[in-house]
């Protein structure tokens, strides 16, 4: 079965309370619960994660040799992380960057993502639903 790395970034430990207006009311926890029964109906298998670390989302990545793609929401390490970039590049596998939120429309800083040209591609703007769209657009990037 195959199986995937969903990496949430600093600050989305929070969703739910962080700037509702912004990002929406729903949690992490059920986020993820709902990327997990995706993850079921299409028969695959997700690790799910959430670090507040720049040295530890480097680290996943590094050790995620067996998972057959990734999806990482680098948060604000998405606008200035040159190291989260060549972690994305030393690695061969599938990565997609997702934002819950449409980054840009927003403030100028967040327009520019320094993490998504190291990845196959990226999906901003869909609230939870983004997390959705990548689990399909990686499973259909390795059935292609
Ligand atoms: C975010 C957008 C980033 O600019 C911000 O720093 C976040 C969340 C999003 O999912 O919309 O923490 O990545």
């Amino acid at each position: 079965m195959e199986k995937y790395l969903v990496i949430h970034g600093p600050n989305l430990n929070l969703l739910g309370i962080r700037e509702p207006e912004v990002y929406g009311r729903m949690t992490l926890k059920e986020i993820n619960e709902n990327l997990l029964r995706e993850a079921a109906k299409n028969n695959v298998k997700l690790d799910i994660i959430q670090s507040n670390t720049e040295g530890e989302i480097i680290d996943l990545l590094h050790n995620a040799n067996d998972m057959h793609g990734i999806i990482i929401n680098p948060a604000a390490y998405t606008h200035y992380s040159v190291a989260i970039h060549d972690a994305i590049k030393a690695i061969s596998n599938p990565v997609i960057e997702v934002h819950l939120s449409n980054i840009h429309n927003r403030e100028d800083f967040r327009k520019k993502s320094v993490t998504a040209a190291a990845c196959i591609g990226q999906i901003s703007g869909f609230g939870f639903y983004s997390y959705i769209l990548a689990l399909h657009a990686l499973i259909h990037h390795n059935q292609s």
